[in-house]
């Protein structure tokens, strides 16, 4: 019997008034792939940072890889690698100046730092960018050398905070495929995300966390099992026949049927994705003309006001309220 990855009971940390982090329970074992999903400011950063010894919890505990966070953190260290929204990269070094620094750092000599080095960016798709400075370099050419600076020492468990985010969708695959060869090397991997669909494509198990609690927990298709596997979208031509749509739709799919603000559009939640053709059919034949139609997963929000009721809380942008802005005009 392996220990697990990661364990947690009761996890707590507090800013002020905020519980970031507000009793977190989790049992992650090891090998594959982790997903925690949830939106800005679920506490998933503070998570991770506890985890990783960055952080100390306020209460609960925590063991990763058998090792208390609290009386064992420099035995956590020597086991795990930790990367993305706070990993640090010198901009006015190059890629491979940045790797040898890490290198040496971890008792290569010079020589060796710049083999590992080298191999990294090779297998990155860097190694053209080797001589360039990080400053240079494209978000996601970033990402990648990032992931690569924390695989100087293959990890036995490794923290991906959020790594695809604002990158584009093509370097988000390229960082979704090195993050599956890790695993195939062995490494367990704890995922951020605030994206289901990188959560699906990836996550042997995801919690879903809002507002620093666990509020779903499961394998990707029981989660979407609880939200519905999919939606329908429409938009009619003519914004007169929605109602006719929505009683067509409601009728020929036997799911309930949402009246987006837009006065064209229509959601409906499916249970099963093979029935919109018929659905669509049904519009057609009736007449009613419609402009757009997309048939997709359940958005994270659409996720959220499934298991919670409410919609995700969006924080609020810094500076002036609408308030402040009437006052200042
Ligand atoms: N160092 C800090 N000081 C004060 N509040 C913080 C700090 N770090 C995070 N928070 C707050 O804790 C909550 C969770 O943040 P975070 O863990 O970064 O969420 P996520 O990574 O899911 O976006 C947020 O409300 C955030 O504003
Ligand atoms: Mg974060």
């Amino acid at each position: 019997m392996t220990v697990p990855a990661i364990e947690t009971r009761g996890l707590v940390k507090r800013f002020g008034n905020t519980a970031a982090v507000d009793g977190i329970d989790l049992q992650i074992a090891q090998g594959g792939i982790y997903g925690v999903l949830g939106p800005n400011g679920a506490g998933k950063t503070t998570a991770i940072r506890m985890l990783a010894t960055l952080l100390r919890p306020d209460a609960g505990e925590a063991r990763v890889l058998g090792h208390d966070v609290f009386t064992e953190p420099k035995a956590i260290r020597e086991k795990i690698a930790l990367t993305g929204q706070f990993a640090s990269l010198d901009e006015d070094l190059t890629g491979i100046e940045n790797l040898m620094l890490l290198g040496r750092l971890l008792g290569y000599n010079s020589r060796e730092a710049k083999v590992r080095g080298m191999t990294l960016l090779d297998a990155f798709g860097l190694t053209d960018a080797a001589g360039r400075q990080v400053k240079k370099y494209s978000g996601g050419m970033r990402r990648r050398l990032d992931i690569a600076g924390s695989l100087i020492v293959t990890p036995q468990l490794m923290f991906l905070d959020e790594p695809t985010t604002g990158i584009d969708p093509r370097s988000r695959n390229q960082v979704w495929d090195i993050i599956r060869t890790l695993v195939e090397g062995g490494t367990t991997i704890l995922l951020t995300t605030q994206h289901l669909e990188e959560a699906d494509q990836l996550a042997d198990r995801i919690a879903v966390i809002d507002t620093g609690k666990v509020i779903a927990e499961g394998t990707p298709g029981q989660l979407k099992a609880q939200v519905g596997t999919g939606a329908l979208k429409v938009r009619v031509a003519e914004a007169t026949r929605r109602e006719e749509a929505a009683e067509i739709l409601g009728r020929t799919l036997l799911a309930e049927v949402i009246r987006e603000s837009d006065p064209a559009a229509l959601t409906v939640r499916l249970e099963d994705e093979s029935r919109a053709a018929s659905a669509l059919i049904a519009l057609q034949d009736s007449a009613i003309a419609v402009e757009t139609f997309a048939l997709g997963q359940p958005s994270l929000d659409e996720v959220f006001l499934a298991l919670t009721g409410h919609k995700t809380v969006h924080e609020a942008p810094d500076g002036e309220t609408a308030d402040a802005q009437e006052e200042a005009a």
